[in-house]
């Protein structure tokens, strides 16, 4: 791993995302004793550091935080505010200034991506890239080609080591319970294959719209926002093979490799779905083609997944909120002793990641006059202390220089690579009901393998 940074700049700290995540964060770090650097705050609004620090107290009271107010003073203590244009190279100067020489920083862009490059420039004039690394939010890029020029411009000034592209699917505990649960378990290692695996759906549902941000969703589609990054990051965790030591680059070489071998998605195996209320979004193009749910079929070309389809939907107003992954095995063989077998279900391994961390082993056995499923149920959810929120695992990944949970320009282009004929010849819109399961056309994307299953939901008998 790299140095632990003693300074972390936030630029665009008066943004939503600091809003919401970034400063709970940041707090929580802070009462956990895991916070030991300066946080330099930029923003364009004309105030001072205590005016700064009052309105972050009140923006982390408003996440349903509690704040305790000595464990506040230390994180206000280490806070600075500097204002400025930051396309203006004088916000640089004084950044400089307030850092000094011989600091380890982490620049935090919390910015329009159309930003990353022009602010990582910047930083490079003023010299403040030497021994920093930058941390970008999504989305990065807006298709391969948009990406792989982002990285280009980027890389022409840091190395691929002092750039962290967040995707914060990989900062949730179950996306990282995967690899444990996979490899440190013969009884799941064993199933984990084409062997036993007979397809796989997963499925990122949200019970609630576009809402407030349509400006940002409307150019922007659940393709882009969630399946290129989060969901195809959740299927590299499920599919890699074990990385043989534990360094990051080892463990990003495994999720790069099996990406490379997913089949590049084909438009007539996609269904797009708009929900209808959607055009009416402040935001939102009285005529947007944009995607609100999306489903589609991916292929692994690699010995241990090939012919095992892949089954992936999300979308905003459908009727829950749940995200899982669910391994769907081979059919029991038909048995002279045994009533009806081949019409039970499948068994199947569910991996709950929302609302609540679990895991779930679906088998089958003997009801009143036929099969009845039988469910062996696990929550990962801890005895000991508070979990890490995603952004707060992130960030102090970044702070003290592990980079694993931060995705590779490799992984990202790949991803890119897989869904782009989506974006070229994207399937026609289909409308859909606010709280259904999407376009009809969803379900017979899978016909032939089993129905998309309903998500398990915490507490549910099925
Ligand atoms: C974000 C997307 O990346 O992830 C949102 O932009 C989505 O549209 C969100 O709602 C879901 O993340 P989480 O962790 O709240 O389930």
């Amino acid at each position: 791993p790299r140095k632990s940074a003693d300074t972390l700049i936030v630029f665009g700290i008066t943004g939503d995302l600091a809003r919401k995540m970034t400063l709970r964060a940041l707090y929580r770090l802070e009462r956990r004793g895991l916070l030991n650097c300066r946080v330099i705050g930029v923003a364009s609004t004309e105030m001072t550091t205590a005016e700064f620090t009052a309105q972050a107290r009140e923006r982390i009271a408003a996440t349903g935080q509690t704040v305790e107010d000595d464990v506040f003073q230390r994180f206000a203590d280490r806070v600075t505010y500097l204002h400025g244009d930051v396309t203006d190279p004088a916000l640089y100067l004084r950044l400089a200034a307030e850092i000094g020489p011989d600091h380890t920083s982490v620049h935090y862009l919390e910015m329009p991506p159309t930003l990353f490059g022009p602010i990582v420039e910047q930083l490079g004039a003023a010299n403040l890239l030497h021994d920093a690394c930058v941390a970008v939010e999504k989305p990065f890029g807006h298709d391969l080609a948009s990406a792989r020029a982002l990285n280009a411009r980027l890389r022409a000034l840091l190395s691929e080591d002092q750039l962290l592209r967040v995707d914060h699917f990989l900062g949730k505990e179950p996306v990282i319970e995967i690899e444990y649960l996979r490899f440190a378990n013969p009884a799941m290692t064993g199933l984990w294959n084409r062997g036993s695996v007979s397809a796989v759906q997963i499925t990122m549902a949200e019970d609630f719209g576009v809402e407030d941000r349509g400006k940002f969703y409307d150019p922007v589609g659940a393709l882009r926002d969630v399946v290129q990054n989060h969901l195809l990051q959740v299927l590299a965790a499920v599919t890699m093979d074990p990385p043989a030591d534990a360094g990051a680059d080892t463990l990003r070489d495994r999720k790069a490799e099996v990406l490379k071998a997913v089949r590049t998605a084909d438009p007539r195996r996609s269904v797009r779905g708009q929900y209808t209320g959607y055009r009416d979004t402040p935001g939102v193009a009285a005529d947007s083609d944009t995607e609100t749910f999306i489903a589609l079929q991916l292929e692994i070309d690699n010995w241990k997944w090939f012919d095992v389809p892949f089954f992936l939907r999300a979308g905003k107003n459908l009727p829950v909120r749940a995200t899982e992954v669910r391994l769907i095995l081979h059919r029991a063989p038909r048995l002279a002793f045994l009533p009806t077998p081949h019409q039970a279900e499948q068994n199947q391994i569910v991996l709950r990641i929302d609302p609540e961390p679990g895991a779930r082993l679906q088998l089958v056995g003997l009801g009143e006059e036929t099969w009845r499923p039988l469910y062996l149920d696990s929550s990962f959810a801890q005895e000991l202390g508070e979990p890490f929120e995603p952004y707060e695992r992130l960030l102090n990944s970044a702070l003290t220089g592990d980079h694993s949970l931060f995705t590779r320009e490799d992984s990202v282009e790949e991803a890119w690579r897989i869904v782009q004929p989506l974006i070229d010849e994207p399937a026609a819109i289909q409308p859909y009901t606010p709280g259904s399961w999407g376009p009809d056309g969803a379900g017979s994307l899978v016909h032939g393998r089993p129905p998309w299953h309903e998500p398990w939901l915490p507490g549910a008998e099925r």
